[in-house]
């Protein structure tokens, strides 16, 4: 597939729901607060950090306090868009947000402590790609925290996203388990250090957290 295309495959939805994302996540994902939490807890105080696909900038705002800084990218302007009034509003200095592919990031190699990738690996067409992105641009010693949704965990999961795709399009690519996330990434080159497996009792589909660390041994190999 040829990138134009791909990219209006990847934004089309989210463009659309742009003015309706955070209420759609505090109707249907009811672990996001906590989900929120714990990757905090797995940011450093003043760690650099990029977020990829922010949407309206869920982890970006929610780590702003401990971060040193904040580049925040989406490939939808109208999300971006959506994030840069709630950290206007808020009088938050430290995020940059920029409407980016996370297949090309525009950023030097080792630039950051910590890429969050929260919720998106699996709406992209490959997400091989944005991770062999994030591996580069992060330090040796850096750390990816990236969570999906746990669609690949059963066949009820894998069914019901069936029956919702064909009702509304949605831009769901990968219905990914644990091991298909943990495998996916280990072949970025990242070596997995936690992984778990969260869900709220309100919400259909479980989310898959893992936290991968690039190895301080390597310079851009
Ligand atoms: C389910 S939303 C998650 C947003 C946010 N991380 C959150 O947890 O609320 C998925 C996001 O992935 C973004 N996305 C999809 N493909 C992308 C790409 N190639 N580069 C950057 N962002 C992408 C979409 O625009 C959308 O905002």
């Amino acid at each position: 597939m040829n990138t134009d295309k791909r990219v209006k495959k990847e934004r089309k939805h989210w463009d659309k729901l742009a003015p309706r994302y955070d209420r759609y996540i505090e109707k249907h994902w009811k672990i996001y607060p906590s989900l929120l939490d714990k990757i905090a807890e797995d940011i450093e105080t003043g760690s650099t950090v990029l977020d990829v696909a922010t949407g309206t900038g869920s982890v970006a705002l929610r780590v702003a306090q401990r971060a040193s800084r904040i580049h925040a990218i989406d490939i939808s302007g109208p999300v971006i868009e959506e994030a840069k009034k709630k950290v206007d509003e808020k009088g938050i200095k430290n995020i940059e947000f920029s409407v980016e592919d996370a297949y090309s990031l525009p950023f030097n190699d080792g630039m950051f402590d910590i890429v969050v990738c929260e919720n998106a690996l699996h709406n992209m067409i490959e997400p091989a790609k944005a991770l062999s992105e994030i591996r580069r641009v992060l330090k040796p010693g850096g750390r990816l925290i990236a969570t999906v949704a746990g669609i690949g965990e059963s066949r009820r999961f894998r069914f019901m996203m069936t029956i919702f795709k064909f009702f509304t399009a949605f831009p769901v690519f990968h219905k990914l388990n644990l091991g298909e996330l943990a495998s996916m990434i280990a072949k970025s080159g990242l070596a997995t250090m936690k992984k778990d497996i969260m869900k709220h009792p309100k919400d259909v589909f479980p989310v898959i957290y893992i936290v991968a660390e690039r190895s301080n041994s390597e310079l851009n190999t």
